[in-house]
């Protein structure tokens, strides 16, 4: 495994390793199955794109209950920065009218994103929406709406691997890597 990486003009280090996430996963997974086996209506998964790709697969294969999948594309990070404004690049392909429904982000910084998406999905009429993050910069994070499920929380670093991107690369990367300043 690789501990020292490089992408565009930035260094990144070992931060995660997979088996580390893997098992975050699991634990998120049996928490969701306790919460919707039973249901009658299956859920709606939401994956955010294109972050939450390598999250949205790996917790998919752990669940057990029936469960839609729709993906919706937003964008408020420029570089390492969020900019603060979140805009929808790709919208839902289907109705989730009276759905229940569980968001699955990448990560939960400022919280923009996850808020904007929250009212977005209420507004389209869901019956309910919940919220499942692989990663949670829990410092940051001051807004009132509830993260649910949260696999891992991390200090306020910027990181990248497991789908998450500097620039559009790193997304590949099966371990999490930290910015190396
Ligand atoms: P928020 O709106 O500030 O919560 O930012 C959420 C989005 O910004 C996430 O869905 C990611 O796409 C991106 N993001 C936030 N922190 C990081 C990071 O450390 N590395 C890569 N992308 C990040
Ligand atoms: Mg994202």
């Amino acid at each position: 495994m690789e501990r020292k990486i490089k992408l565009h003009d930035k260094s990144f280090r070992l931060f995660i390793p997979n088996d580390e996430i893997e098992s975050a996963i699991d634990k998120v997974a049996a928490r969701m199955n306790a919460d919707f086996s039973g249901k009658e209506q299956p859920p709606i998964l939401v994956c955010v794109l294109n972050g939450s790709i390598l999250y949205t697969a790996e917790l998919m294969k752990r669940l057990d209950f029936d469960a839609e999948l729709l993906s919706i594309r937003l964008s408020s990070y420029e570089g390492t920065n969020s900019t603060g404004f979140v805009r929808e690049v790709m919208g839902l392909s289907r109705s989730i009218e009276g759905k229940e429904v569980i968001i699955l982000e990448d990560i939960v910084d400022t919280g923009a994103t996850i808020e904007t998406l929250v009212s977005m999905l209420m507004e389209k009429g869901a019956a309910s929406v919940k919220v499942s993050t692989l990663l949670l910069k829990k410092e940051v994070y001051k807004r009132d709406i509830p993260i649910d499920y949260v696999a891992i929380e991390i200090p306020t670093r910027f990181i990248v691997g497991f789908g998450l991107d500097y620039n559009e690369l790193g997304r590949n990367l099966k371990d999490i890597y930290v910015l190396d300043e």
